[in-house]
């Protein structure tokens, strides 16, 4: 049976990719976590991102044939805050679970951000350069070129992503599905956008991609660019809500210590004609939201 290694898997993204795996029942899985709970069915290792030994020997112990790299310190506002645990947790451990699976002759898959970009120039391809504007994105275009020269390893960009956790956890898409839900006010920015991609059609592309033998950098988006409230609006027409509780919001309004980038919407061409038969699902699904 193939062995997949997912770090992360009991994050959004990485729940899903070990959900689906788990669904096709001949792989041997092992979970990655930190605090919280994987989706039930894998075997779980608990290890601090920082703690590069463990990381190492895990890797070599287990052997893998795939890695999905998807842990990391995914706020902004933290890595913003904490600088060298960012750099530790998604620079650095980046870097040594790419040797260690290239030295198992892995296949490694390496989640990085649409975040890597200042958003002064969208839409991207892949061959557009990196300049981030956070902390955040500077340690994961750090990692991207860290990585770049291991054998069997590509680095995907991900865009925002939508759609229900696989595990009781939080997050910002069910906070805003309950606040439409309840009628409770929500401020949504209406010149900040993104190309949102379903959390399920993001991991399926990442099982792809990892069978597949990408090498380089490739990006995935959903099917529409839409500002976070046009987001938020559609989902909510979806649901029969003509009028919901929205404040629009300009980004300029918000103090950050950080600029918040304007535009960050990927182009996935490269994926599309890899793929040519994958329909990402647009936002009003109602498969996304119930
Ligand atoms: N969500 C998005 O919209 C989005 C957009 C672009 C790119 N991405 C990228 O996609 C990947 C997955 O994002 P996500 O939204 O799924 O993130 P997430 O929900 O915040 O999950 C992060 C995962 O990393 C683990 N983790 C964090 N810090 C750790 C540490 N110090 N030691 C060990 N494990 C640690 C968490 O474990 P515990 O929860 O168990 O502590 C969790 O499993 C990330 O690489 C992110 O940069 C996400």
């Amino acid at each position: 049976m193939p062995r997949w290694l997912i770090t992360g898997a009991s994050g959004q993204l990485g729940a899903r990719v070990l959900h689906a795996l788990l669904a096709r029942k001949h792989a041997d899985l092992l979970a990655l976590v930190g605090t919280r709970e994987p989706p039930p069915g894998a075997a779980i290792a608990r290890i601090p991102l920082d703690d590069v030994e463990a990381l190492r020997r895990t890797v070599r112990d287990f052997a893998p044939d795939f890695v999905i790299h998807t842990a990391a310190m995914t706020a902004v506002s933290e890595a913003f805050a904490r600088p060298d645990d960012a750099r530790r947790q998604n620079t650095l451990a980046t870097r040594i679970l790419a040797e260690s699976a290239a030295e198992c002759g892995a296949r490694f898959l390496f989640t990085s951000t649409d975040m890597v970009f200042d958003g002064a120039n969208a839409p991207y391809t892949e061959d557009a350069a990196p300049t981030p504007l956070s902390v955040y994105g500077r340690t994961k275009a750090d990692a991207e070129r860290a990585i770049a020269d291991l054998p069997h390893t590509l680095t995907v960009r991900i865009p925002l992503l939508f759609g229900l956790p696989a595990t009781p956890r939080p997050s910002t898409f069910a906070n805003q599905l309950a606040a439409l839900r309840e009628n409770r006010e929500q401020t949504l920015f209406t010149d900040e956008f993104r190309t949102p991609m379903w959390n399920r059609d993001a991991a399926e592309a990442l099982i792809r991609l990892a069978e597949s033998d990408v090498a380089g950098v490739l990006h995935l988006c959903g099917p529409q660019r839409l500002s976070r409230m046009e987001m938020i609006v559609a989902v909510a027409r979806a649901m029969g809500i003509a009028s919901p509780a929205i404040r629009p919001i300009s980004r300029l309004d918000v103090a950050g210590p950080e600029p918040r980038p304007a535009d960050l919407s990927l182009r996935a061409e490269r994926f599309g004609r890899l793929f040519p038969d994958f329909s990402p699902t647009p936002v009003s699904d109602p498969r996304t939201w119930s």
